[in-house]
């Protein structure tokens, strides 16, 4: 069975993040992940709801929760011995290096923490691995997507996902079947 990914992600503001959270969920989802728990001071139905619309449309069940604290969700994941811990961050140890290591450690269940803005000292503390997709500033969109291309060795984004609609892949033009 493949390992369960699931993302943290840190400091989302309802309204100034809306659109960079949705791609992270986005992201989380076509490229293999299963949950994202979003921390934030409260709910965002918009955002759970717009996702559980992707996976009615296009298959798939992402599970997205928001309103939730990273640091009770850190700690009880490290109490429960899940799996690792993998903070995304431009500070840390190289990508292949760590997948290296991962893959050695036998694929166990991983929590991948992404930030926004500053992220707290605590957070490169809680994590087992503080891991860099590059050591330069870019965004949590594109190191998430690295790294769960990585981590599954290419094979998620192209893994089969019923909906209502399946798109067919063509050279030229759009089209979509309904199901
Ligand atoms: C726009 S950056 C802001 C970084 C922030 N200034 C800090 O102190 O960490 C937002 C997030 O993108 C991710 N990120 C950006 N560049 C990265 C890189 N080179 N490797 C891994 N993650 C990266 C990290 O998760 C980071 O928290």
């Amino acid at each position: 069975m493949l390992p369960m990914i699931e993302v943290l992600r840190l400091g989302h503001r309802t309204k100034r993040d809306e659109r960079v959270t949705t791609h992270v969920c986005l992201v989380a989802r076509a490229f293999g992940a299963h949950k994202v728990l979003i921390s934030s001071k409260g709910k965002d139905t918009r955002l759970e709801q717009g996702i559980a619309s992707v996976n009615r449309r296009f298959g798939g069940d992402l599970v997205v929760e928001t309103g939730v604290q990273w640091r009770p969700i850190m700690r009880a994941w490290k109490a429960a011995d899940k799996g690792p811990i993998v903070h995304l961050t431009m500070y840390g140890l190289p990508l292949d290096e760590v997948m290296e290591r991962l893959r050695k450690g036998g694929g166990k269940d991983t929590l991948i923490v992404v930030g926004s803005e500053k992220v707290p000292g605590e957070v490169y503390g809680l994590a087992d691995l503080n891991v860099a997709v590059g050591n330069q500033p870019h965004s949590e969109v594109a190191a998430l997507a690295v790294f769960l291309d990585r981590f599954f060795d290419g094979k998620a984004i192209s893994r089969r996902m019923a909906g209502e609609l399946e798109i067919v892949p063509m050279e030229r033009g759009k089209k979509v079947v309904r199901r």
